[in-house]
């Protein structure tokens, strides 16, 4: 049996940072009403960088502190819903300007959740013996994609991105996983389509802007994520409070608080940085946990147990447990 391990992980933040009181001097909004209503403070706005200057920043991190060469790496995974573009891909533009010559790359989609199901992707990729090192990230340029006219998507979003280096390890470290999706409540959370525009084709309607059902997906992420994981500890056999930490997408505050209640555990345990990047999508998580190795709270090699867990657009969402 082959296994997987995270051995490093980095993040990287636009320098540009916009408070609430920047948005509202451009919208109508203000800081009261973004605080009291997502637990925002500001969010990091890139001025002209793209998703893969970000992922790129993120891949030359990772090979420093591993000491890796870029020729040593097997695959890349970028989870994002705000590539560089279709095609090339923004995993494939990475590839090429940091020289992982040996790697095969992708794009993921999953929103937010693109991360977890990135992860568990490459774990799946490392534990058939085939490969034997990967890099996943999370990243997003969101600010390029948003209606900066609709207050009520505009100041949730921030731009970021995070990634793991992954490599072949001897004992197990991924525990268990639940991964779920439900594209009939899909229409919750849409952004700009690309349809054909063929004479010969029926022309589709298709928004241009992200548009949110904010209240459905409150609802869904309130109810959904807790019993997604809890079944995910049921199969890993793992009480709630054996977690040493979770590290949830990071959407809304008033929408983490309210799970340590349903499983029953301290609040201390959900770790949380949100106040000072938004939602960054599919690299919430990433920069979370590297925010987590950088202050001491979590270590690799230590033995501690993490749950990540990530929800959003397609519906989707899911929940990994892994021991460091
Ligand atoms: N500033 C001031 N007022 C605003 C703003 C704003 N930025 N945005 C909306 N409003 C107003 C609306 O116009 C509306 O006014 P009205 O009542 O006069 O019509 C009112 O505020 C809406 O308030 P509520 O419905 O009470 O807002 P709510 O408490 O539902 O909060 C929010 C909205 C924050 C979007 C919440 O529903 C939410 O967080 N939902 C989940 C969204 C989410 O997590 N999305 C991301 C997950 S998926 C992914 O990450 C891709």
């Amino acid at each position: 049996m082959k296994f997987a391990k995270m051995t490093e992980v980095a993040h990287y933040a636009p320098s540009q940072v916009i408070t609430n009181d920047d948005l509202a001097e451009i919208m109508d909004t203000n800081d009261e009403w973004i605080s009291s209503r997502t637990g925002i403070k500001s969010r990091h706005i890139t001025y002209d960088e793209n998703t893969s200057d970000l992922c790129i920043k993120i891949v030359k991190s990772l090979l420093e502190k591993s000491n890796y060469s870029p020729e040593s790496i097997d695959f890349l995974i970028v989870a994002t819903i705000s590539p560089d573009s279709l095609m090339p891909t923004t995993a494939t533009i990475t590839q090429g300007k940091t020289g992982l010559v040996n790697a095969f790359a992708f794009d993921m989609q999953a929103a937010c959740s693109g991360f977890v199901y990135a992860l568990s992707l490459g774990e799946k990729l490392i534990a058939s013996g085939r490969y034997q090192r990967g890099i996943i990230i999370g990243a997003e340029t969101h600010s390029k994609t948003l209606d900066w006219n609709d207050r009520s998507t505009a100041v949730l979003f921030g731009d970021g991105a995070g990634g793991v280096l992954l490599e072949a390890a001897t004992s197990q470290h991924f525990l268990a996983e639940k991964l779920q999706a439900d594209g009939i409540k899909g229409t919750a959370l849409a952004s700009k389509s690309f349809y054909p525009k063929s004479p010969y084709s029926k022309k589709f309607e298709h928004n241009e802007k992200l548009l949110m059902d904010g209240r459905s997906v409150f609802d869904f992420a309130v109810r959904e994520v807790p019993q997604n994981i809890l079944a995910t500890l049921e199969l890993a056999g793992i009480e709630p409070n054996e977690i040493d930490y979770y590290l949830p997408h990071q959407a809304n505050i008033r929408i983490i608080d309210k799970w340590p209640k349903k499983l029953k555990v301290d609040r201390d345990k959900f770790l949380v940085n949100l106040e000072h990047y938004g939602n960054t999508s599919a690299a919430s998580i990433p920069i979370l946990l590297s925010e987590a190795i950088e202050s001491g709270t979590l270590s690799f090699g230590s033995g501690q147990t993490v749950l990540m867990t990530g929800f959003g657009g397609g519906l989707t969402w899911g929940s990994l447990i892994i021991k460091l």
